[in-house]
């Protein structure tokens, strides 16, 4: 009692605050330089610049004191000219930080990163993260553009590559964990990466998956969806973040205070720097935002956004605006302090330059291991007919056909600016050397890339399928057809792949189809001619062996689907955590060919759903298989009713009923049966990975907390509602086994 009382009476006189405020050193130092700099300086700062085109006068712009960051520059050698210019003769001798996009790896490439997410394994996600920055600050750059976290559900949309899936929970879940690898424990470390959590935000709800486009988007979805994994990030230490090329009902997210200064600022705290994307400010003129650069400078200092990325808008514009009173140099002051404060966080005053004579890190053996287990679990098994899979000791000979057998550079996937394919093992090459001694192996390429029409070869290929028991068909897109602008509207698999497909069907063998693309390609028409199905995504380096290595069954599938998979492209947008509409759709709701001729219209039960298409995806969201079969039982809820502060604990048990050991993801579903706004019929709030030997049974347990069960309601306020959920424990979203509770107040 009288310590609580000498405490408060510190408190109180002032004294105890003012002990225990010991300032950061880093704040120190930032303010000290900030209060040297010219407005001139500041300004120089916030600009970015890319090293690619601009070099010569990139010398001369950096003695002026124009550039605080240069993106694309990989030369350890021209780096460390160029910032000896901005260390050695400028006045204050700032350091530049230098960026690249590095996505899914710098030379040691790991799948793309919707398969990475489609490993449900964070932990492995973080362990490429730390591979890709000991390789990527190896020649000297400290920032990357990653990870890409926009929930997207539109296959069409080339980026949906780069994303983490539909799913806010999981895209946060691994995006967090991308940062956590990529930045290390302490920025200050030499083989840190500064991470930028991107696009922010809404990205991934551009209009008809067109890049770029417009998003309209309510409040409450971007409250309980796109803003989730962005709040992951900022929780993770996110060092940076990127605003997003899109409009949100008619304002550019460069230039939209309550986004970036209101959420991500004020409410979440980020004190990271806020880069633009390419040119996303002065692109608020081309917008209809913005009637010049001057307005456009103003709108996006106005956002907060710290560093103009190629715009060269700041540079241009910011010197102006101050002078005619429109903005104020504190506002400037507030950039630069975020960019000066990333700078000394990351050990740059001290550590600007790289050692060049330092071994090269990469490839590593241990790095290349790495890639291929994580390139192993990012596959999924989608068919597997009769057990085709695992292959055998009864199949002594293969057929391997298809454009992507042996595509070393495709196999990589979007965003490889540094990725030798030299390095990439292919399938074939994978089979060849692991298990070229156990089967014969019939290779006949046929197409010489994925949109190939010629059909010159599909003579061969039969007669490669005859010859063999199995055929194993790499079908496919190339890695160019996803990513930044590479949308499809039609996303069927390209050229004449499917014709392919339709002929070697004739030989009467069993067909395995391995798919490596950047997104579910349709392939509802190619999937019954198949008895088994790998989805391998762009698996990366690696990607061949740990393929070879699961068809054989030295390795035992465990990805599941980050995404719904659409069985057509017309039911884009479909995902799992949709609403329930008024009018769900039934089991046995007409299809097309059940209406009759001159059918009279009907009032009577209408659903939502398509005639042609119906309302189910060819797989659902967290759907994948295994060589084995997992069962699961005994779901147990802690208790029938909580309060709006208990927490809950479901568990059930799961046993391995096959006869090998292996890896199930399972997954923890809830909704929230009826609201002050309605509610998605199923959110994932949990998962966990759980091996287990075959016959072995263990109990898996989640604790669902009062933060899990609450949302965003229309008032803006995040609530937990009492009333009815349902609970489920799952293998995937259209399944499980189900449980109820109730929340009183
Ligand atoms: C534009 C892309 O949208 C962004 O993701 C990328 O980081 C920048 N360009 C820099 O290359």
């Amino acid at each position: 009692m009288f310590y609580k009382n000498f405490i408060l009476a510190l408190v109180s006189i002032g004294l105890f605050a003012s002990c225990s405020t010991t300032k950061d050193p880093i704040e120190e130092k930032v303010e000290k330089l900030l209060s040297r700099m010219t407005l001139e300086e500041k300004i120089g700062q916030m600009n970015q610049l890319n090293s690619e085109g601009a070099f010569d006068d990139l010398h001369e712009r950096i003695k002026r004191g124009e550039v605080g960051s240069v993106l694309n520059e990989v030369d350890p050698k021209t780096l460390n000219e160029l910032q000896k210019i901005a260390v050695e003769e400028t006045r204050l001798g700032i350091p530049i930080l230098f960026a690249r996009d590095i996505i899914h790896g710098y030379k040691t490439i790991f799948p793309i990163p919707l398969g990475q997410a489609a490993s449900w394994n964070p932990k492995l996600v973080e362990e490429a993260g730390r591979i890709t920055a000991i390789e990527a600050t190896s020649v000297g750059i400290r920032w990357t553009f990653a990870p890409m976290i926009d929930v997207s559900c539109d296959s069409r949309w080339g980026r949906i590559a780069e994303s983490m899936g539909e799913d806010p929970f999981l895209s946060g879940t691994m995006g967090a964990a991308m940062i956590k690898g990529l930045q290390g424990n302490d920025l200050s470390d030499p083989t840190s990466l500064a991470a930028c959590a991107k696009h922010f935000v809404g990205y991934g709800a551009t209009e008809g998956g067109r890049d770029y486009n417009t998003t309209h988007i309510s409040n409450e979805q971007l409250r309980n969806t796109y803003l989730v994994p962005f709040k992951a990030a900022v929780d993770a230490g996110c060092a940076t973040f990127m605003t997003s090329f899109n409009e949100i009902n008619g304002v550019p997210c460069s230039g939209n205070p309550f986004l970036t200064k209101d959420i991500l600022r004020k409410e979440w705290g980020f004190d990271g720097v806020l880069v633009s994307d390419w040119s996303s400010i002065t692109e608020m003129i081309i917008h209809g935002y913005c009637k010049d650069s001057l307005e456009a400078t103003e709108k996006g200092i106005n956002a907060g956004i710290d560093m103009d990325m190629m715009g060269e808008a700041y540079i241009s514009g910011l010197k102006k605006l101050i002078e005619d009173g429109k903005i104020k140099e504190s506002s400037v002051d507030d950039a630069v302090r975020n960019i000066l404060r990333l700078k000394f966080r990351l050990g740059l005053f001290d550590n600007p330059y790289i050692n060049i004579n330092r071994s090269s890190p990469f490839y590593e053996k241990a790095f290349l291991e790495k890639a291929k287990k994580i390139a192993a679990q990012s596959v999924v098994l989608l068919k597997n007919e009769n057990s085709v899979l695992p292959l055998t000791e009864s199949v002594k000979s293969i057929a391997v056909i298809g454009p992507l057998a042996d595509a070393a550079h495709d196999q990589m996937g979007t965003w490889v600016f540094d990725g030798e394919k030299e390095h990439s093992v292919t399938p074939m090459q994978a089979l060849k050397d692991r298990y070229g001694d156990k089967v014969k192996i019939n290779y006949v390429k046929t197409l010489t890339h994925s949109r190939d029409a010629n059909k010159s070869g599909f003579g061969d290929a039969l007669a490669a399928a005859k010859a063999s028991d199995v055929i194993l068909f790499f079908a496919g897109e190339e890695s160019i057809l996803s990513g930044e602008a590479r949308c499809r509207a039609d996303i069927s698999l390209p050229g004449v792949q499917s014709e392919l497909l339709s002929e070697l069907k004739k030989a009467g063998k069993p067909i395995v189809m391995i798919i490596m693309a950047g997104r579910p390609v349709e392939i509802y028409k190619e999937l019954p001619l198949v008895n088994g199905l790998l989805y391998a995504w762009h698996p990366g380096t690696m990607g061949g062996l740990a393929i070879a290595e699961l068809l054989f069954g030295d390795i035992v599938p465990s990805g599941k689907l980050p995404i719904t998979y659409p069985a057509m492209v017309g039911q884009i947008p479909i995902y799992y955590n949709h609403k329930n509409t008024g009018r769900p759709p039934l089991d046995d709701s007409p299809r097309i060919n059940d209406i009759s001729p001159e059918a009279p219209q009907m009032s009577l039960g209408n659903r939502s759903y398509y005639l042609d298409a119906g309302d189910k995806p060819l797989f659902p969201f967290g759907y994948g298989l295994s060589y084995t079969t997992f069962e699961y039982k005994n779901l147990k809820i802690s208790k029938s009713e909580i309060g709006k502060t208990e927490f809950l604990t479901v568990s059930c048990t799961v046993t391995n009923t096959g006869k090998i050991k292996a890896t199930e993801v399972v997954q923890l579903y809830i909704r929230d049966m009826y609201a002050s706004i309605t509610r998605p019929v199923k959110e994932l709030k949990d998962f966990s990975r759980i091996c287990l030997d075959a016959g072995e049974t263990k109990e898996v347990s989640f604790t669902l907390s009062p933060e899990q069960l609450s949302f965003w309601n229309n008032d803006n306020q995040f609530v937990l509602e009492p009333g009815d959920f349902k609970v489920w424990i799952a293998t995937n979203s259209a399944d499980g086994l189900e449980g109820e509770f109730k929340v009183i107040s």
